[in-house]
C-alpha cells in the first residue's frame, strides 16, 4: 500500500507560486522516491479563488507566496495554531513580523523555513540555521538587491542612474516601482532576516539604516576605477564592541574581496568567522523559477523534518557610529595651498588619507581620495567643516569603502 500524499496548499499563484507548481509537478516522482511520500497541491488560494479554511483544511504544510504583511501573518499564524508546519518566501513579513512568527512555531513545535525570503536560490537561510549553527559568526556582508546589482553593473560600463534603471526595468528586473529597490528598504529587510539568523539578536527591518543607489554619479564610477575599487550595495551585520550593527549602503570594494565580482542581477553573501575564515556563496536572487526552487528545498527539509525555528532572542546592542574606511569626492577651488588646507581639516579630526586622486576643472580641481578606517562620527565632522570652508564648490559626497580583501 502506498503512503498517504502529503498535502500542500498553497496561498498565491503569481510569479512565484505558479513556478512553484510546475516545478513541484516535475519532481514529485523523484521527491516520492527519497522521502516515501508524494508532494501533491491540495488547495490554492488567491484574490479570486479559494478559501483559506479550505485550503489549510487537511493540509500538511502551508506554503506562503502571496506576499505583503497581511492577511498573510494572520494566515500563517492560524496555519501554525493548527499545527500546520509552514513556509514563506515573504521579506517584508519575516523582517517585521519574525519574533511572533518564530514564537508561536516554537509554541506550537512545527516548522517555519523561508530560505526564499533571503537572496532567492542562494541557501544561505541553511548555512546560518543548519551548516553553520555552532559557528560564533562575527560578520555577513551580502548582495542582498539583484536590481541594484544590475543598475551598479551597468553604471560601471558607462551607463547613468537614469539608463541603467530604464535597461533593468526593460529586462524585468526592477518593477515600475522600483522605489524599494533602489533606496535600500528591500535589502534593509533582508539583512534584518539575516542578521537575526546569525546573531540570535532581534532585529526589526525599522532598526535596520538604509541608504540607496538614487544619488550616486557615474563620475564615482571613474574614480573608482582609477582607486582600483568596484561600486556595490552592501547589506552588512556584523559584531563590533559587544553590539550589533547592521545597515546597509553603497561601499566600495577592492578587487580582492569576494563580492567585487558579483555583477548583473545576482545575490552574494560572504560571511565571516575566525573558524572558517569566510564562505562566499551566489547566485540568481530572483525569478519564479529560482525562487521556487528555493521553495521546494524547504518543502523537502519540512518532509524530513528539518531545522526547528530559532531559539529565543539574545539581547545585543545596535550600533550605530561604525568606524569604516570612505571615499570622499570633494570640488575645491584651484589654489595653492587648498589640498594642504583639506588635509589639516580632515587631520584635526583624526581623519588621515590613503590615496587621492586630483584633477583640474579649470577654476576648480577635484580632490577625490579614499581615507584609512575612521568613526563615521569623525567622518561627518570633517565633512560639516570642509562644506563651510570658503574654497569647498559643491556639497561634499562620501561612499563607505570595504577594505577586507582575501586569499
Ligand atoms: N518574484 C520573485 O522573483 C521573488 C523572489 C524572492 C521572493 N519573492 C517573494 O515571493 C512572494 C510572492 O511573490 P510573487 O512575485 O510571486 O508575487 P505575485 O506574482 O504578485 O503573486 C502573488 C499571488 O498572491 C495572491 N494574493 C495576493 N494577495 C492576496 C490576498 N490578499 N488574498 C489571496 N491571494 C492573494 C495573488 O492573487 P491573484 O493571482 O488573484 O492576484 C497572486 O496569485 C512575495 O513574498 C515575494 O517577496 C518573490
Amino acid at each position: 500500500m502506498s503512503a498517504e500524499p502529503f498535502r500542500i496548499g498553497l496561498l498565491g499563484h503569481g510569479t512565484v507560486g505558479s513556478a512553484f507548481a510546475g516545478l513541484l509537478d516535475e519532481r514529485a516522482g523523484e521527491i516520492e522516491r527519497v522521502n516515501g511520500r508524494r508532494p501533491v497541491i491540495s488547495g490554492v488560494l488567491t484574490r479570486s479563488r479559494g478559501s483559506f479554511e479550505e485550503v489549510l483544511d487537511g493540509a500538511d504544510l502551508i506554503v506562503e507566496l502571496m506576499g505583503g504583511t497581511e492577511p498573510a501573518r494572520e494566515y500563517l499564524l492560524a496555519a501554525m495554531r493548527a499545527g500546520c508546519d509552514v513556509v514563506s518566501a515573504n521579506k517584508q513579513l519575516l523582517s517585521q513580523h519574525g519574533e511572533e512568527l518564530f514564537d508561536l512555531a516554537r509554541e506550537h513545535g512545527v516548522l517555519l523555513r523561508f530560505e526564499a525570503a533571503v537572496a532567492g536560490a542562494v541557501p544561505v537561510v541553511r548555512l546560518l540555521e543548519e551548516s553553520l549553527a555552532a559557528t560564533p559568526i562575527e560578520r555577513i556582508h551580502g548582495i542582498v538587491n539583484g536590481t541594484t546589482n544590475f543598475i551598479l553593473s551597468e553604471m560601471a560600463r558607462g551607463s547613468t542612474y537614469a539608463q541603467a534603471l530604464a535597461e533593468a526595468q526593460r529586462l524585468g528586473y526592477a518593477e515600475a516601482d522600483p522605489s524599494d529597490d533602489v533606496s535600500g528598504r528591500d535589502a534593509a529587510a533582508k539583512m534584518a532576516i539575516l542578521a537575526r539568523l546569525a546573531f540570535g539578536a532581534p532585529v526589526h527591518l525599522e532598526d535596520v539604516p538604509y541608504e540607496g543607489i538614487e544619488h550616486l554619479q557615474s563620475d564615482d564610477m571613474e574614480y573608482a576605477r582609477e582607486l582600483g575599487l568596484g561600486l556595490k550595495l552592501i547589506g552588512t551585520a556584523e559584531r563590533r564592541d559587544g553590539g550589533l550593527s547592521v545597515r546597509v549602503y553603497p561601499a566600495f570594494l577592492y578587487a580582492g574581496h569576494p563580492l567585487s565580482s558579483v555583477s548583473g542581477p545576482f545575490n552574494a553573501v560572504t560571511v565571516e568567522s575566525e573558524a572558517i575564515t569566510e564562505i562566499t556563496m551566489s547566485g540568481p536572487g530572483a525569478g519564479g523559477r529560482q525562487t521556487a526552487s528555493a521553495v521546494l528545498g524547504d518543502v523537502v527539509s519540512v518532509m524530513t523534518g528539518g531545522a526547528r525555528p530559532p531559539a529565543p532572542p539574545l539581547a545585543l546592542r545596535l550600533l550605530e557610529d561604525v568606524p569604516s574606511a570612505f571615499y570622499l569626492h570633494l570640488d575645491v577651488a584651484d589654489e595653492p595651498g587648498v589640498l594642504a588646507e583639506v588635509t589639516r581639516v580632515l587631520g584635526e579630526q583624526g581623519v588621515s588619507i590613503k590615496s587621492v586622486v586630483q584633477r583640474g576643472l579649470g577654476e576648480r580641481a577635484r580632490l577625490v581620495m579614499v581615507t584609512h578606517v575612521v568613526p563615521e562620527s569623525s567622518l561627518r565632522a570633517a565633512i560639516a567643516l570642509l562644506a563651510q570652508s570658503d574654497f569647498v564648490r559643491s556639497a561634499p559626497r562620501t561612499i563607505r569603502v570595504i577594505e577586507e580583501e582575501f586569499g
